[in-house]
């Protein structure tokens, strides 16, 4: 081969990276939680452990509509409580009889997770399991070793019986007045890896996934996916800003996923209604486009459906994100910056943050050059008209962007920090008009890698001034 024909090599990473799993993770968006249990037929969030099996009757129990609800809502992923605190168990556990063998559902003879991997198998959407580690029925509960061990079992059976599980979930949720005891989470974690090869763990503090440290669905303006997972802790309430920011100098990778429900609890509730698209979209923004994975509570009814409200919102949802990111107004721009790896021809120009691949086909500015770092858009004809812009770094190799601008028309319109694997600026000011866009990286992690880079228009963004500047987004 010639001198000639040799392609340019791309830049180093910048440790730490994400696994496998966790790009995968990553590149899901949004997913879906199923909060369902015997707290569906008592109007509760936390049940007692002592609520009778016979309780539990969903007597038109369809996961096939379960999963394609989250199908036309764009999910790739959906998460069912299998035991929630109170000890019910949704499929048939040998370990305890407190679970649906002894429901009048099915006759006993019912597993809500078997029906839920049967609906989501053929639909290509996988499955995660919750299973809670406080669990309030159980008299085992508070004794380490024998609690340990019943749940390790519990365990076994939820990750050997169902095929591929791709997230496993551990609240650290726990009432004040609960029994202490210590949770062998080195075993659980250990047996949970060598059980499923491809899937991760969330918890508060990972191993794999955390959490983002509230429920509302917003993660931090800045927000680095790596943190120290030293310093993290599960069930420790005074680490939550730590846990919504992350960590620019973090050892481990460790994404945030942002937890939030529909409505207002968890379970379903006749009384609650589903939150308004406005809502919705302001979680969108705030999770999803602050770097994390979107995780979507849709709790099914005393019916086993998902309510007619719930599916007709998600609609909207689902085509509202449509409406304003399936076009990108960026496409037909002349594209330059501040500087190429490897030259004009060296395959790491600017033309690739309009390409449909938002990992691995990126800009790379040259190494070792600590100037400024800049990339710019401009229209051919008529000026660009936009009120979204949508960045998106080349997670593969490292988060690196620690400090960003944009500017339209020489004029500052965002000042931001992290950017990671998708940051979605809606604009303050509303509409902007111009000819030429302009984002610095003031400030990074070794050079910055961009992969994508788009302008939105959102028409359901009306920013009203004196309340964006009060609350200080
Ligand atoms: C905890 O126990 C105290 C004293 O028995 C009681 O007053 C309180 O309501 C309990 N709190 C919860 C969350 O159950
Ligand atoms: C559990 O332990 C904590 C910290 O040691 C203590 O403050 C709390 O009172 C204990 N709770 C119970 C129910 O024993
Ligand atoms: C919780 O985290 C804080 C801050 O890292 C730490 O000082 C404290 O000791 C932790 N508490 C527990 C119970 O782990
Ligand atoms: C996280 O670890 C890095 C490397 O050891 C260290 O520089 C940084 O200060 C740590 N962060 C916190 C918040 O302790
Ligand atoms: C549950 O939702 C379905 C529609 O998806 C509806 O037909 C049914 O009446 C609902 N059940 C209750 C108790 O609201």
């Amino acid at each position: 081969m010639s001198a000639l024909e040799m392609a340019t090599t791309p830049p180093l990473p910048i440790l730490p990276l994400p696994s496998f799993s966790q790009l995968k993770w990553q590149q899901r968006e949004l997913i879906m939680f199923f909060h369902f249990g015997v707290n569906t037929f008592t109007d509760s969030e936390w049940g007692s452990g002592g609520e009778n099996p016979a309780i539990f009757d969903p007597v038109g129990l369809d996961a096939n509509q379960w999963v394609d609800t989250a199908v036309e809502a764009g999910v790739s992923l959906v998460i069912l409580t299998a035991k929630h605190h109170d000890g019910f168990c949704l499929w048939p556990s040998k370990y305890t009889d407190h679970s649906v063998v002894r429901s009048p559902w099915q006759n006993g003879q019912g597993d809500v997770i078997r029906e839920l991997v049967n609906a989501a198998t053929p639909r290509g959407v996988d499955v995660g399991l919750y299973l809670s580690p406080w669990d309030r029925h159980d008299r085992r509960y508070g004794h380490d070793l024998p609690y340990n061990e019943f749940y390790l079992a519990q365990l076994q059976e939820l990750l050997k019986k169902y095929g591929s599980v791709k997230e496993i979930w551990f609240d650290g949720a726990k009432g004040s007045n609960a029994t202490n005891m210590t949770y062998y989470f080195t075993d659980w974690f250990s047996m949970v890896k060598e059980l499923q090869s491809s899937i991760n763990i969330f918890s508060d503090a990972g191993p794999d996934v955390r959490w983002v440290g509230n429920e509302n669905g917003f993660a931090g303006s800045t927000c680095w996916s790596t943190i120290n997972g030293s310093s993290l802790a599960i069930g420790n309430a005074s680490i939550m800003d730590y846990l919504n920011t992350g960590d620019s100098k973090g050892r481990d990778w460790l994404p945030p996923e942002c937890d939030v429900s529909i409505r207002r609890g968890w379970f379903w509730h006749k009384s609650q209604s589903p939150k308004t698209l406005k809502q919705l979209l302001e979680i969108y923004y705030n999770s999803v486009g602050r770097n994390c994975v979107l995780l979507l509570n849709v709790p099914p009814n005393t019916t086993g459906l998902i309510s007619q409200e719930d599916v007709q919102r998600l609609k909207e949802f689902r085509k509202a994100i449509d409406t304003i990111f399936s076009t990108n107004l960026a496409e037909n721009c002349l594209i330059k910056a501040s500087s190429i790896r490897g030259g004009k021809e060296g395959g790491f120009g600017p033309q690739n943050v309009l390409d449909n691949d938002h990992l691995w086909t990126y800009w790379a500015p040259v190494d070792g050059d600590d100037g400024d770092h800049w990339i710019e858009l401009r229209v051919r004809d008529e000026g660009l008209r936009f009120n979204v812009v949508r960045i998106q770094e080349a997670i593969g190799l490292g988060q690196r962007i620690k400090r960003h601008e944009i500017y339209v028309d020489g004029k500052r319109v965002v000042s931001g920090t992290t950017v990671g694997y998708k940051r979605l600026h809606r604009l303050e000011e509303g509409i902007v008009r111009g000819q030429i866009l302009r984002i610095r990286i003031k400030e990074s992690r070794g050079v910055p890698l961009i992969s994508s880079i788009g302008l939105h228009f959102d028409p359901f963004w009306h920013p009203d001034k004196r309340y964006t500047k009060r609350q200080g987004i």
